[in-house]
Parts: C-alpha cells; structure tokens; sequence
C-alpha cells in the first residue's frame, strides 16, 4: 500500500474501517464545546474532512458546513453524504477559505499528518487565519511521550460477501518530531485472501509543546478524550481533546 493508498485506491473502504467510531457521539461533544467555549457562529470548517461524517452531523444541527481534504477521492465521498456542504482540495497546512468561520474541527488525530513541527506550525496559523475572534478550534491529538509501539487496535466488518479486518497502531521512536500511524487492511471472500499494510508520516509532540505552538493565537484548554462528559485532562492520558479559543 503505498503512502497514500488508504485515502485514493482504497478509499471505498475508509468507512468500513471507521465502522466503530461512534460520529454522532463526537459530534454531539464538539456542539456542546463549542456551545459553552464559542461565540454562538454557525459556520464550521472541517479539515482533513475525509468522508464527510462530522460534516453530517454539523448540517443536522443547522450549521453552514465545509471541508477540506488532500485527497481527491474522500471528498468525492464526502460530496455525495453531504450535498449541501461546500468541499474544497486543499492542503490543511496551507489552507485558505473565502469567509473566517466560527468553528473549525480536525478529528481522528489528522492535525498529525501535517507531518513535521514546522507545517503543524503552518496549519495552526491557517486556522488562525480562517477562524473568527473568539471562534473554536477543536481536535484530538496523542501524545509522544505516551505511544506504546505495542498497542493497536483491531476490529472486523463484514461487506458485500468479504470480511475485513482492520488493525491500527501508533510508532514513535522515542526521539524526535516524527512517528508513524500503522495500519493494515486484510480483505477475505472465500479462499482468496487480499492484504495491505500501510505506514502514515505524522507529526509527533508533546501536549506541552504543541500547547506552546498554539498559545500566541489562542486560549488552550486540554479535556480528557471522553465524548461523554468534559473532565480537564488529567496529564496522564496520552490522547486528548484540545479546545483553543481564538483571541
Ligand atoms: C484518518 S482520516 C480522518 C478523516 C475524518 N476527519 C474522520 O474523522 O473520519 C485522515 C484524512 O486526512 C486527510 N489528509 C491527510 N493529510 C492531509 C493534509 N496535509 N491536508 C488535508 N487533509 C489531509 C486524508 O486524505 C484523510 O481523508
């Protein structure tokens, strides 16, 4: 699988393999954070949008909704889930919108593949730039120093007659602004057996260091990732939710 395969040759299977995550739940979290921390705007940005499923949720709730996404065939997707919404083809380090908006979302830890410090750089001060004074920036991040290379995540779903399963884990060398999101795809139907295996570039930080990135721009709070109930980050967990206000 090449770099990219997952989000262009493979992309019909993106929402297999998100079978699991519970969208409306997060959406439902993100609305009320945005509630409590915003300035009360209903116009949102989702970057690195993928298939469109936050998007979804956010035109059911009667925002003015758009996407971003770097490849071509995710937002090809995201059109036909969400024909109400605007999508463009855009680099999220890079990013620029017609209209600042009033909320801006970055889920499933993409703020990652802006790939190295100096792009996250970019994309923070691009979504400082599209966002209105006082709108939110919302997203989930992991934390370097807590990947454990021996964790994953697997799960299986059955399609059209095959069984698919899907495995994902993070790698971090332990040093550096660099580690890996790895992921494999075996694809079942009868005897024949397809399998891929794939390994994202991502950015890799501290909490503490990308809180220093986005402090000159904005007012940081750091939840646990819990979209049920909004508990400050407990400093331990090494996934979280950040909600960063624009000053
Ligand atoms: C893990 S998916 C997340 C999709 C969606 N946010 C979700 O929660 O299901 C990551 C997405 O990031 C996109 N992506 C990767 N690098 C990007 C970049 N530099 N700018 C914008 N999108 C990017 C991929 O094409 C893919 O759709």
């Amino acid at each position: 699988m090449s770099e990219n395969a997952l989000y262009t040759d493979l992309s019909i299977y993106y929402d297999l393999m998100c079978v699991d995550i519970n969208y409306q739940a997060q959406s439902d979290c993100v609305r009320r954070i945005h509630q409590i921390f915003g300035n009360q705007g209903t116009r949102y940005l989702d970057i690195a949008c993928g298939t469109g499923p936050h998007i979804q949720h956010f035109l059911n709730y009667g925002y003015q909704s758009q996407g971003i996404d770097l490849n071509q065939p995710m937002l090809d997707q995201a059109k036909v889930r969400c024909p109400e919404a605007s999508f463009t083809l855009q680099n999220m380090c890079t990013f620029e919108i017609d209209q600042p908006v009033d909320l801006i979302t970055c889920f499933l830890y993409s703020i990652h593949y802006s790939g190295d410090i100096e792009p996250l750089k970019n994309c923070i001060a691009a979504v400082a730039q599209a966002l209105q004074k006082g709108g939110v920036f919302c997203f989930n991040a992991v934390d370097k120093r807590l990947i454990d290379n021996t964790l994953s995540t697997a799960h299986f779903t059955y399609h059209s007659g095959s069984r698919f399963d899907f495995r994902s884990g993070w790698h971090y060398e332990g040093s550096g602004s660099t580690q890996t999101l790895q992921l494999s795809i075996q694809k079942t139907t009868g005897e024949q057996i397809e399998y891929w295996q794939d390994q994202h570039p991502m950015v890799a930080i501290s909490f503490a260091e990308l809180t220093t990135l986005l402090e000159p721009a904005f007012d940081v709070t750091i939840l646990e990732h819990d979209y049920d109930s909004l508990q400050p980050w407990n400093e331990i967990s090494g996934n979280a939710l950040f909600v960063c206000v624009k000053r």
